[in-house]
């Protein structure tokens, strides 16, 4: 007699394709029921990507053949495809299924820190992941994904990234000399934008992140153009002088009809080592009614923390270094906020921007 024990523990011997961990360690599977004849197995994967749910299908009935005459019945829930062309028609990326645009009006407020831990939350959480280092003025990512050191593959005119903590990484920093001082004029920064994108074998990710300079400027208008840009994320820290800059961030997002995943409010309050006291070092209050004037919500608030600058200079982020402590739990937390409003986007088509009448504050 078959049961589910038996079943799950099959289960749990399949990998999810790209990963080292399996479907039922990442929580993908929803249901097993066992019938007469039959067995009914229900998963939940984050990919829209049919090679994945083929090669899941094929891996399963596997393991599942000791079973002999019954029938397997296996159905797999997928996110939809998401929106297919940018606002200008095209789509140069065909098989990546959503695009993520970290910004921020001010610069050094944590946006490279934010994007590389919430890379690896989502890979932490089962999604084949891409995390492009856009910053074309400043590039830090390869610091902060440990990859300083190692040069990209050339195949031809493609490049391969670079794989870190599971991540698919590429950055101009790591396609230009160390220390070259790079001045880019606009029409350059576009051209080098569209290069990379079109130049780099990413393969099929379910979602690619965008580490963007800082500011509202050419590297943001050419990434919009030439991608369907699913979410954009805004990352501030809660002083006032950052209130200006994160609203000319949010106003970008809206004139480039980026929907708005929400605001990561960095470097929120300090919780001291020594006495577990707290303290708003920059303030407190300023990002929920700027979240509310744009019908966005606050994906949750990061401490100032030393191990979040240690994990970014030694190129171990905490996500990776300490994923069980409170800052990479809020990470994860971010990182589902996320993911669900990319589900919603790719469900509904994306919101309608036009109808966020912003606050002037
Ligand atoms: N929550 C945090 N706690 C402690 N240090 C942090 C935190 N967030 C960022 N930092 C540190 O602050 C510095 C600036 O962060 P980061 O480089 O991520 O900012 P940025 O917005 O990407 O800057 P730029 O505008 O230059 O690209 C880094 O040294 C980083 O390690
Ligand atoms: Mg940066």
């Amino acid at each position: 007699m078959v049961n589910k024990e038996q079943i799950h523990e099959k289960l749990a011997q399949v990998i999810y394709p790209g990963f080292t961990k399996s479907i039922a360690e990442f929580g993908f599977v929803k249901e097993v029921s066992i019938g007469k004849n039959s067995v009914v197995i229900c998963l939940d994967i984050p990919s829209a990507a049919a090679e994945i749910e083929t090669q899941l299908r094929h891996e399963i009935s596997k393991r599942l053949s000791f079973l002999g005459d019954f029938e397997v019945d296996i159905s797999i829930m997928k996110p939809k495809m998401p929106r297919e062309t940018s606002s200008q028609g095209r789509n140069v990326l065909p098989k990546i299924q959503n695009f993520v645009m970290v910004s921020s009006g001010k610069g050094g407020v944590g946006k490279s820190t934010t994007t590389v831990n919430l890379a690896i939350a989502l890979a932490q959480q089962g999604k084949r992941v891409g995390l492009l280092d856009a910053d074309i003025y400043g590039p830090n990512i390869p610091r902060m994904m440990g990859i300083e050191d190692q040069q990209p593959v050339f195949l031809g005119k493609t490049i391969k990234p670079i794989i870190a903590h599971n991540i698919k990484v590429m950055s101009i920093g790591s396609l230009v000399e160390r220390g070259a001082s790079l001045i880019w004029k606009g029409a350059m920064v576009t051209q080098a934008i569209e290069q990379m994108l079109e130049d780099i074998e990413w393969g099929s990710l379910d979602v690619l992140l965008f580490d963007m300079p800082p500011g509202t400027g050419d590297a943001q208008l050419a990434l919009a153009q030439s991608l369907p840009v699913t979410s954009g994320v805004c990352v501030t820290t809660p002083q006032k002088v950052a209130l200006d800059d994160t609203i000319r961030s949010m106003d970008m997002f809206t004139q480039l009809h980026i929907p708005i995943a929400g605001i990561v409010e960095n470097m929120s309050g300090f919780i001291c080592p020594d006495s577990g006291k707290e303290y708003d070092i920059f303030g407190k209050g300023t990002t929920q009614p700027l979240a509310e004037a744009y019908k966005t919500e606050v994906l949750g608030e990061i401490p100032l923390e030393p191990a979040v600058r240690e994990g970014g200079d030694s190129g171990l982020p905490i996500t990776v270094l300490a994923p069980e402590c409170e800052t990479s739990r809020r990470y994860g937390t971010i990182a589902s906020k996320l993911w669900e409003c990319l589900l919603k986007v790719n469900e509904e088509g994306g919101v309608d921007n036009e109808a966020i009448q912003p606050t002037v504050f």
